[in-house]
């Protein structure tokens, strides 16, 4: 392996070498395998020049890493692996970076080819705790609901009504797969679902669906999860096997485009649409044309939409002034009836539904 001292680097090369270590510098106590491999990659342009092969949008610290951790999970027996907390039981603590680079190495040519061709993508279950609380609050209003959730991805927060959720002790649902979600500041119980809505038909709509009985896809979309987030990983691993046996429809499309046919294949229930971090990759414009294709379908039925959306990154959503600089999560409920759209906000959280506090 070549290292940064003995030749010269393309400008390519030392922009993504800051990269990697602009990235070790934000991630440096939350993740720190990666942290360590970001300094080892920093210093070695023949593995910064993997990271090169991908196409302009997708090179990025994390299009490296996720491709890293693919060849990992679809070759548990690499060396590499015994430093990742979420393969190695006795995992190794002393210096992970010669394994990386060997196998950077004698991979080179799989890991261009990952990070050409994969876009990094995500599905967070534990979002759900927060869509569970907009979605229990419209079915005690509304009843039954028709759920289509804009990009799901894998359609994993399809599965609402299929976890159980701890919210600081008060205890909703039975599945198998637990989701616990903390109350910081005043506690209001009576905010909390007490039951689980009764979802009657269920759809998701994404550019690009995963599909969770595909091996290759699933396997990407767990090689996209910090492996220094053992607790992310396995709940994923659970729920796309959730996902795999109850298998709920995916639409490919797009999320303005096709809203209106993918809210018309909707079965009986009270139509909701849901979307959790999906609309900060529509843009300002996107997202008012998202609001307007909502209200064009509101004004001539009864409708809801339950975002779960980070406003200092969906300005097109008009945010009421107290949250709209916040860089938590924030869930809002808008509701059309009668022609009329009204909205109110909820509560703010984690990006990954860890806690709430609530605002309403
Ligand atoms: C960060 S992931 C979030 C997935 C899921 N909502 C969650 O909370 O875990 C964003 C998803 O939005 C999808 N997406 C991005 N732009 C989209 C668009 N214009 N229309 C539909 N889906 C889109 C992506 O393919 C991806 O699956």
């Amino acid at each position: 392996m070549r290292r940064i001292e003995e030749s010269p680097a393309t400008p390519e090369v030392i922009e993504l070498r800051q990269q990697l270590l602009d990235f070790v510098a934000v991630t440096d106590s939350r993740a720190p395998l990666y942290a360590r491999l970001a300094v080892g990659i920093a210093e070695a342009d023949e593995v910064l020049t993997i990271l090169a092969a991908a196409p302009q949008t997708k090179r990025l610290p994390v299009t490296l890493f996720a491709a890293i951790h693919d060849v990992l999970l679809a070759n548990p027996d690499e060396p590499l692996a015994d430093w990742y907390p979420n393969l190695s039981s006795s995992r190794r603590s002393d210096d992970p970076v010669p394994a990386l680079l060997e196998l950077c190495s004698r991979r080179r040519a799989e890991l261009i080819e990952l990070v050409r061709t994969r876009t990094p993508q995500t599905n967070e279950i534990g979002r759900s705790s927060l869509l569970l609380v907009g979605l229990s609050l419209l079915a005690a209003e509304v009843g039954p609901l028709a759920h289509l959730d804009v990009g799901a991805s894998a359609g994993l927060n399809l599965l609402v009504d299929r976890f159980r959720y701890d919210y600081d002790g008060h205890h909703v649902g039975a599945g198998q797969i637990e989701l616990r979600c903390g109350i910081r500041g005043e506690s209001r119980p009576e905010l909390l679902p007490s039951a689980l809505p009764v979802i009657t038909s269920r759809l998701g709509l994404d550019l690009n669906p995963v599909e969770a009985s595909d091996p290759e896809q699933v396997r990407w979309l767990e090689a996209c999860v910090w492996p220094d987030q053992p607790d992310r990983f396995e709940r994923l691993r659970l729920a796309l096997a959730e996902a795999a046996k109850h298998k709920a429809r995916l639409l490919a499309g797009d999320a303005i485009d096709d809203l209106e046919a993918a809210v018309a294949e909707l079965g009986p229930g009270h139509p909701v649409v849901t979307t959790s971090w999906v609309l900060n990759y529509l843009g300002e414009e996107g997202q008012r044309r998202f609001m307007k294709a909502m209200d064009a379908l509101g004004r001539h039925r009864e409708l809801s939409l339950v975002c779960y959306e980070a406003p200092n990154l969906t300005p097109g959503l008009d945010w009421p002034t107290e949250v709209a600089e916040t860089d938590l999560s924030v869930l809002r409920l808008f509701s059309w009836r009668d022609g009329r759209r009204t909205d109110e906000v909820i509560a703010k959280g984690h990006p990954h539904g860890y806690w709430l506090t609530w605002l309403r």
